[in-house]
């Protein structure tokens, strides 16, 4: 039988980081040590005590039912106390804050809930690729805007567009400490967002993965500190980065009590809940290891990112420190810069058993930077380097031209 998908799936193009890992599965079959670089997919554990409730709840007959869709009562309370202490925000904890299966799938239902054919949403780009196509799946439109280093030019850039556009947009997805770029920006950034969301009546959507891992003193600002926030938009957080429990599948999305609402009611229709094991073991990572755990796991990534720099930078590269997030979005070295992110990272992946995750695979403003996840250790970090450094003395950018095809067809 001819299987007819929906008009809905092919609206989306293969996904490029799903033909890098095949790629890269196929290569560690063949015997390959791949330091993989890649994905940003965290190599620490969770707290162990946090581990350890989730193991005795694992064993409580009771915690094998459904759990409850929004988040047990008292995980909301512990997040809502999170907020408190780390942010001086206060927020309700039945009314202001949902728990997620990790923000990429709240992120997708909320567009699910507020998104459908007709209405636009604004991106910055490159972008961490779910902001865009969530937005698709839903039906909807989307706009890409720029994103600058510079965030005045940056902002003005999204005003301007915003208000060329007519139907004017419904959303905007924001994402700082950004993926891939790694681009931080401040409170005044924020309050003229809101500002600017107020008056034109737009949704503002923060998704704040990287709201820990930040560097050199860096503190990243919240998005509900500022005092409207909480009438435009919400923030998406996630364990899995700050608490290293990427694999467990916990988030939350923070905020604007009607959005919360929508999206309560279409994950009351999707799903059941996370697993109360889960749950439980959050509350303890929240109530005990909020301030030290992710700070723990900072300082892990901000000595890697400084392995990394120096290394790349002592081999011929040019790449500025990321004050946060677990990536260096590192432009391609000058004389590699025709060949193209993807035909450079089929090089790497082939040449110097890294892998890093093409630029342009984010979006258009992607093309001529990797982004390279600090996901392995030190040591392997070092090898890398050194495979790198190898790999390019001996193959010249013509060669890589010649040898590699640019596409995963
Ligand atoms: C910007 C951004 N948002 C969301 C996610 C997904 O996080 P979660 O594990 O909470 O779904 C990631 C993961 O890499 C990310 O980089």
């Amino acid at each position: 039988m001819n299987i007819q998908v929906s008009d809905r799936l092919l609206r989306l193009p293969p996904y490029l980081f799903g033909k890098l890992n095949s790629l890269k599965a196929q290569l560690r079959r063949e015997g390959h040590d791949i330091i993989d670089l890649g994905m940003g997919n965290p190599d620490k554990a969770a707290p162990h005590e946090v581990t350890e409730k989730a193991r005795e709840v694992l064993t409580d007959p009771k915690a094998h039912r459904y759990s409850s869709s929004k988040g047990i009562p008292q995980l909301l309370v512990e997040a809502s106390k999170f907020y408190q202490k780390k942010y001086g925000i206060t927020l309700k904890p039945e009314e202001e804050i949902i728990a997620t299966i990790g923000s990429k799938e709240g992120i997708s239902h909320l567009s699910l809930a507020l998104l459908g054919p007709g209405d636009s949403v604004l991106v910055p780009s490159p972008s961490f690729p779910i902001h865009i196509w969530s937005a698709i799946i839903a039906g909807a439109n989307v706009i890409t805007v720029p994103l600058f280093e510079d965030q005045d030019q940056f902002i003005s850039n999204l005003f301007t567009t915003f208000k060329m556009l007519w139907p004017k947009p419904k959303l905007m997805f924001m994402n700082f400490p950004h993926n891939p770029t790694t681009s931080v920006v401040d409170r005044k950034f924020f309050e003229e967002l809101i500002k600017f969301a107020v008056k034109n009546e737009v949704i503002l959507v923060n998704d704040f993965a990287y709201a820990d891992i930040t560097f050199d003193g860096h503190r990243s600002t919240s998005f509900l500190e500022v005092p409207d926030a909480k009438k435009v938009g919400v923030e998406f957080i996630s364990m899995s980065k700050s608490f290293s429990m990427a694999g467990w599948r916990i988030g939350f999305c923070l905020g604007n009590p009607d959005i919360i609402k929508a999206l309560e009611k279409i994950k009351g229709y999707y799903d059941y809940g996370i697993f109360t094991a889960v749950q439980v073991g959050a509350i303890i990572a929240l109530r005990e290891h909020w301030e030290e755990t992710p700070a723990h796991f900072a300082s892990i990534y901000e000595s890697r990112r400084d392995v990394l720099v120096s290394g790349l930078n002592k081999a011929g590269w040019n790449i500025n420190k990321p004050k946060a997030t677990m990536f260096t979005w590192a432009p391609m070295p000058e004389e590699y810069s025709h060949v193209g992110s993807v035909r450079f990272s089929q090089f790497l992946l082939h040449e110097s058993d890294v892998c890093v995750s093409p630029g342009i695979g984010f979006g258009d403003e992607g093309e001529g930077y990797l982004r390279i996840a600090m996901v392995e250790n030190e040591e392997r970090i070092q090898q890398a380097v050194r495979q790198i450094r190898r790999a390019m003395q001996n193959t010249s950018p013509d060669e890589v031209m010649e040898k590699y095809p640019g596409t995963f067809a």
